[in-house]
């Protein structure tokens, strides 16, 4: 089975040609990150717009580089939610169109299902159940994964998310859009100790997760300091590390509660280098495995898309041609 997939929920253009016996054949994507960069952020209608400009060169170079017509695939995967309503309506128009076209069914995915079977595009793939921690620009969840289509949702933010609050800090650190690399490029230079950030919600039982008192907490600290880049990577630092502990320690209590011993971790923010070292620790700690998607997967992307689109077709799913794009819908 061969089958494409289209993701434009938010500022990337991702399309890619998945087949279940050859892995991935191909896998196009194009970041729209200089267009908003001036305005601090993602501005909704000017990331559609360029969504409808990028998608089908990008598909045309995607079953070229797949060696494949569309007439020879076995479906098209779109991401149907949650995400920016006009990004989503690109996608998912598109896409269904194209399934039409080619007699093909087509198939809405949920962008963090996306996320969370990244990992399983790799030859060091997790077996079910597992935990996964999902952190990503807009969402921060623990799940837990026992199959396909089979998730609780354990804990998750009940403000901003773990990428937001990175972006915002970053933001007020004078950085660029989005800030959370770049971020946490400058604390590779910040000395430990200097600053002090709280743990949120980590000292009451319970799964969910807040950050948005750490980017006041970022505020305060930036305008009562110096202002030298010494000072700034001392402070993005000990926001990195407050962000990171604070991951940790949910993680570690996800994994008691559930018994489990595999964690996956997902979405922009586990391309962090500080969260991957200080999350090994903790599953050498408690005898754990580990599990990422490799990191051009980390982001969005259509590889994930397309894979969680082929398990969906093969479990008998498939949309109508009037599916909704859904820019809410809970996992
Ligand atoms: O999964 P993703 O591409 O988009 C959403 O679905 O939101 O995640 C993007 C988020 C952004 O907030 C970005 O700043 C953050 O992931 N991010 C990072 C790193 N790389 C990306 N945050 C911290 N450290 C990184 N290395
Ligand atoms: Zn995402």
């Amino acid at each position: 089975m061969r089958i494409l997939g289209i993701e434009t929920s938010c500022d990337e253009t991702g399309v890619a040609v998945y087949d279940d016996t050859l892995g991935l054949l191909s896998h196009e994507l194009y970041s729209q990150v200089k267009l908003h960069a001036d305005y601090g952020g993602v501005v909704p209608e000017l990331a559609s717009r360029d969504h409808v400009r990028k998608i089908i060169p990008l598909i045309e170079k995607a079953l070229h580089d797949a060696d494949t017509r569309g007439q020879d695939l076995d479906g098209v995967a779109f991401t149907q939610g949650p995400g920016l309503v006009g990004a989503l309506l690109v996608g998912s128009s598109v896409g269904r169109a194209l399934a039409y076209a080619w007699g093909v069914p087509a198939v809405g995915v949920h962008h963090m299902e996306g996320h969370l079977l990244a990992p399983m595009l790799e030859s060091r793939a997790p077996e079910f159940p597992f935990v996964a921690l999902l952190v990503s620009g807009g969402h921060s969840m623990l799940v837990k994964v026992a199959g396909i289509g089979q998730y609780e949702v354990l804990g998750e933010s009940i403000d901003d998310a773990a990428g937001e609050a990175f972006d915002k800090t970053a933001k007020l650190l004078g950085l660029d859009y989005p800030g959370g690399p770049l971020l946490a490029k400058l604390a590779e230079k910040g000395e430990p100790g200097h600053y002090k950030f709280p743990r949120p919600m980590t000292d009451r039982p319970g799964l969910d997760f807040s950050f948005s008192g750490l980017k006041t907490f970022a505020a305060n600290t930036i305008r009562d300091a110096a202002n030298d880049e010494q000072t700034h990577a001392n402070i993005a630092y000990a926001f990195q590390e407050a962000v990171v502990d604070t991951l940790i320690i949910k993680c570690r209590r996800a994994l008691k509660q559930t018994g489990m011993k595999r964690l996956v971790i997902a979405g922009g923010v586990s391309a962090n280098t500080m969260l991957r070292e200080k999350m090994q620790q903790l599953m050498g700690d408690m005898n754990g495995e580990v599990f990422y998607p490799a990191l051009e997967y980390c982001t969005d992307n259509g590889a994930m898309i397309a894979y969680a689109g082929m398990q969906r077709l093969k479990s008998g799913e498939q949309c109508g041609l009037a599916a909704p794009a859904k820019p809410r819908w809970p996992l």
